[in-house]
């Protein structure tokens, strides 16, 4: 893989994707992708400006690189909570129509826009990925907790999208994998105020999560586009 975009860099698992891929032997170009676009303090790594919410600002981002064939696409962006209203809902009360077309705009628009802009710059000529962080809460088959009405209903959409989106490059570009992934309980700024009920051994950090989800990357064919799998290979069912 020659050319990595990593999308969402400022965050802890977008920022461990970065160091893991910059760090590796094979040299590759890294582009790390952010809201604020700050640079990496990592001279192999270029940084680009994107917010995913804004398509204008996510079709600039992609012209840049319009002559960079991708082998690699990281989308590690998201949202479940802020420091102010936007809080996971615990029962129905809690849904704000507000909060729900904010979780959805982050955590479903903006990768549909992605999307949209950069699955066309996969290569062609070699294996070629494109992965979302996704989250196993996601699922509709294993949802027996309920709660997080938003979090949970915009990571199903987003998973919808990804085989959505699949099916069609089959098509147009058939050495392409598209996936959605779940990183494990990350220790990260979004996961914190739920740390609490992980049980121990379950918490990761970003760089652990990232090692096993390049190795998962590493390991998939086509046969996997459009599935969400999850750190340790095994497939989250929709
Ligand atoms: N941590 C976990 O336990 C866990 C579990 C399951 C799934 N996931 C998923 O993994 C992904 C990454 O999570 P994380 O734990 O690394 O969270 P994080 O540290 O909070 O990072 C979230 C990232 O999303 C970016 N972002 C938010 N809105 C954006 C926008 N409009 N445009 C561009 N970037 C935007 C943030 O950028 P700024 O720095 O600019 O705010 C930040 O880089 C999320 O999709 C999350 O749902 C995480």
């Amino acid at each position: 893989m020659n050319n990595i975009v990593i999308i969402g860099s400022t965050g802890a698992i977008g920022a461990a994707f970065t160091r893991y891929y910059a760090g590796l032997d094979t040299s590759p170009a890294v582009y790390a992708l952010s809201r604020s676009g700050v640079p990496a303090d990592d001279a192999r790594v270029t940084a680009l400006p994107m917010d995913i919410t804004d398509e204008s600002s996510v079709a600039q981002a992609a012209a840049a690189l319009e002559a960079t064939p991708l082998h690699a696409v990281i989308l590690a962006t998201g949202v479940l909570h802020d420091n102010a209203s936007l809080q996971p809902e615990k029962s129905l009360r809690d849904i704000d129509a507000d909060n729900l077309a904010r979780v959805f705009s982050i955590n479903t628009v903006g990768p549909a826009l992605v999307m949209k802009h950069f699955l066309p710059l996969l290569d062609r000529n070699n294996r070629a990925l494109f992965c979302a962080l996704s989250a196993r809460v996601g699922s509709i088959s294993d949802n027996r907790l309920g709660g997080w009405y938003a979090y949970r209903a915009s990571m199903a959409a987003l998973n919808m999208l990804i085989r959505t989106a699949a099916v069609e490059m089959k098509r147009r570009n058939p050495q392409a994998i598209i996936l959605g992934l779940h990183p494990g309980t990350v220790d990260s700024a979004l996961s914190r105020p739920f740390q609490r009920q992980v049980p121990d051994g379950k918490l990761f950090t970003a760089d652990t999560a990232v090692a096993r989800m390049a190795a998962v990357l590493e390991a998939a064919g086509t046969d996997d586009s459009g599935k969400c799998l999850a750190w340790d290979g095994r497939e989250i069912t929709p």
